[in-house]
């Protein structure tokens, strides 16, 4: 089927009222038609032909990918947005289109797969809190650390601190006010910051950045890595997630979402930091290899705890 004949059927059954499956048969047919096409085609279909399409003001009607879609803060996948994955954003008096909309959403892989990152994040702090006394642990582009939501150990004071490190000021201020009284230290820093040595942080069990890799070029990302590894205690974890090439909705998050991941369009799953050298230093020239790993929902994403090289605790 042509590129806008896919559009037109999806558009004809939204309007008789089949939107959800009319959506989820849409997804897997926009990632073909990304993988089968050549890069500039695929560009000018996902940046003009789908949004000059009449079904692109329908979906826009939609208020999770309409805000991803205008990037309010000026960058993508911002803690707001972020919120309607997590089910933190109540849809008010939506209209039926809307609601059912966002049912469709709210199950896409991407989604479920941001879902249980959280969740294995909340573990992750659990378990350190239970294996170190006094547990520092350091949360890069941390958001809304809606993971320190569900991590026990953080309610119930068994973490010495949690570092929630993000460069938006209004996410931060958020963060203060619904989990400071819980030990939580917001740190306004950008990942340059990071880089450049203008901020530094150390001495943490747990060192992790949810949804910061999947925008980070490889060298960029390889820095990162390392200095996340410096950040780290003797016997420390860092956990490094990113989405996939398998991730099925990457034509939808490209086109009517217009959220640019760093996937390639065909190929092997792209590996952050898989020459970074955690300790130089130290002469630790490679990657831990006893790495723990988390395939999330759908193959969309994958989740990789590696031990500290120089004295490692099991991953
Ligand atoms: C996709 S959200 C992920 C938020 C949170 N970690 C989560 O998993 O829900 C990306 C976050 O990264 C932050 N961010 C993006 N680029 C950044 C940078 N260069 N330095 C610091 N934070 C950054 C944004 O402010 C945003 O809160």
């Amino acid at each position: 089927m042509d590129a806008i004949r896919l559009l037109d059927v999806a558009y004809d059954r939204m309007r008789d009222g089949e939107t959800f499956d009319a959506m989820e048969d849409l997804l897997p047919s926009l990632k073909e038609l990304r993988q089968s096409s050549p890069a500039a085609d695929w560009q000018r279909f996902a940046r003009h032909t789908s949004r000059a399409h009449p079904i692109a003001a329908r979906i826009h009607q939609a208020p999770f990918t309409r805000r991803a879609f205008e990037k309010p803060r000026g960058y993508p996948g911002d803690a707001e947005t972020l919120d309607y994955i997590y089910g933190q954003i109540p849809l008010g008096d939506a209209s039926d289109f809307v609601r059912e909309f966002y049912r469709w959403e709210y199950q896409t892989p991407s989604c479920g797969s941001v879902r249980a990152r959280r969740d294995i994040l909340a573990r992750l702090i659990d378990e350190c809190a239970a294996e170190v006394p006094d547990a520092r642990v350091l949360s890069i582009a941390c958001g809304h650390l809606r993971e320190g939501q569900v991590a026990s150990a953080l309610r119930a004071g068994r973490l010495a601190e949690l570092v929630a490190l993000g460069q938006d000021a209004t996410s931060l201020a958020r963060v203060a006010d619904e989990q400071a009284p819980w030990g939580v230290r917001p740190v306004l820093g950008s990942v340059r910051q990071l880089l450049t040595g203008q901020i530094e942080l150390r001495d943490f069990d747990l060192v992790y950045a949810a949804g910061l890799f999947d925008y980070l070029a490889r060298p960029i990302a390889t820095r990162l890595v390392e200095v996340m590894f410096r950040a780290l205690r003797a016997g420390g974890r860092l956990v490094v997630p990113n989405f996939t090439p398998d991730l099925r909705d990457v034509g939808y998050l490209e086109t009517y979402m217009d959220w640019n991941l760093t996937l390639s369009r065909r190929g092997r799953a792209h590996r952050p930091g898989a020459h970074a050298r955690p300790r130089p230093d130290r002469r630790v020239p490679h990657l831990p290899r006893r790495v723990r790993e988390h395939r999330l929902p759908g193959g969309a994403a994958r989740l990789t705890v590696l031990p500290d090289p120089v004295t490692p605790r099991a991953a």
